[in-house]
């Protein structure tokens, strides 16, 4: 079996103590403070977001740190502990989709955003990032970030002060979409500045209202699976899969999705039959939203093997239906439950990333052997492993 690697969570205390140090010295001067904002797992609710339904993700303890220093010049100088060497500095005035490229961008992404309320001098900053997100996990490493800096500018510039989670959480959307060139849908933005710690958040994305979900599960842990898979196409197929399901507005003639959620499917999926590709994305959106219902409702009973059921019901309509899956998050949700997970399934949006399993406390260790076991026999890359607790939302750590 290969070796089980566990991915643990940083020390607030340490890492705010080292980069505060490690900033004075690259920046040239005393930073003002340190924030935190964590990645997510996703319950249930895939590519719902874009589509105005339900989703159900949790903060992860795993975060991005960012230490900020405030510049009345309206210029930015960007640097993280990940990519030594490179750094970005230039004028908020200049940020936009082509700069500055790069993780840079959802940093100077954020204060673009921003600047527009109260002007770019106003957004200057000295920007030290430390990402203690698993990179390129399907973890949104990319929200965190983009998180932190948001919550950071927030607290620092007092023109902002009127803003709030909710606008933070919009104002990282737009810089994600616009500047980074990164399409999402709000659900990662939201669980990181909004969630409430031990609770999964309960989104509903027509309006971004939230309903915190206790974890009622203490005798099970979430696993988090990380396939190390990242199929190239992830991008191009997010978009094209945002682009049937606006088709299917236009047929059914409504503004979104949310608004057949409780017509009777197989009248909707009629209207649809000149598409069988566009039915089967609709049948996914419309069936992905009950689950997710039907999960809080299973959380609120303590029924652990129905919220197995629904994860694994979740991940076959994925896989068939919306087609976002690939062999190795297949294979993870497969060789979990071979392993003792109550269920399984992808998290995030797709081919690659993350599985999550559901699993009885202490068989984690079997559940992550199985899947080591299942990854290795094919010759694949061994998978990483973290456990998911449901967490705090993004704040000032100093
Ligand atoms: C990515 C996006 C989210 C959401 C998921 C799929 O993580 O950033 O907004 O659409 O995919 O549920």
């Amino acid at each position: 079996m290969s070796e089980l690697i566990w991915t643990p969570t940083a020390d607030d205390e340490q890492v705010a103590e080292a980069l505060t140090e490690e900033a004075a010295g690259l920046l040239g001067g005393p930073v003002q403070g340190v924030w935190a904002a964590p990645g997510r797992v996703n319950l249930i609710g895939e590519h719902t977001d874009y589509n105005g339904g339900w989703c159900l993700p949790f903060a992860l303890s795993h975060r991005t740190y960012v230490a900020v220093r405030r510049r009345d010049d309206g210029r930015l100088r960007i640097a993280s502990r990940q990519a030594s060497g490179q750094a970005w500095e230039g004028s908020v005035a200049e940020v936009g989709p082509a700069t500055p490229g790069g993780w840079a961008s959802y940093v100077a992404g954020v204060a673009s955003v921003l600047a527009e309320r109260v002007g770019a001098q106003a957004l200057g900053a000295d920007v030290l990032v430390d990402g203690h997100v698993p990179l390129g996990a399907g973890l949104s490493s990319s929200a965190a970030l983009s998180c932190s800096v948001a919550l950071a500018l927030h607290d620092l510039v007092p023109e902002l002060s009127g803003l709030d989670r909710a606008d933070l959480a919009s104002t990282c959307v737009r810089a994600e979409n616009e500047v980074a060139g990164a399409a999402t849908g709000g659900m990662d933005q939201s669980v990181s500045l909004r969630a409430v710690d031990g609770h999964a958040l309960l989104i509903d994305c027509r309006d971004f209202s939230l309903t915190p979900v206790a974890w009622t599960l203490p005798d099970h842990d979430v696993l988090v699976i990380d396939t190390r898979a990242h199929h190239s196409l992830a991008d191009g197929q997010y978009a094209s899969r945002r682009a049937a399901c606006e088709r299917a507005c236009s047929v059914l003639g409504v503004a979104s999705l949310r608004e057949v959620d409780g017509v009777d499917l197989e009248e909707v999926l009629g209207r649809l039959a000149d598409d069988p590709e566009v039915a089967r994305r609709v049948r996914h959106v419309l069936t992905e939203n009950a689950r997710v219902l039907d999960l809080v409702a299973a959380l609120a009973e303590r029924e652990a093997a129905e919220v197995g059921r629904l994860m694994g019901a979740s991940h076959d309509s994925l896989r068939d239906d919306y087609e976002v899956s690939c062999p190795e998050l297949d294979l993870a949700v497969e060789s979990a439950v071979a392993g003792g997970a109550v269920g399984a399934r992808m998290t995030g949006g797709g081919f690659g990333g993350s599985a999550i399993a559901l699993v009885p406390r202490g068989q984690e260790e079997g559940v992550a052997g199985s899947v080591a076991t299942a990854f290795a026999d094919r010759g694949w890359e061994a998978p990483h492993f973290l456990t998911a607790t449901p967490s705090a939302p993004a704040c000032r750590v100093r």
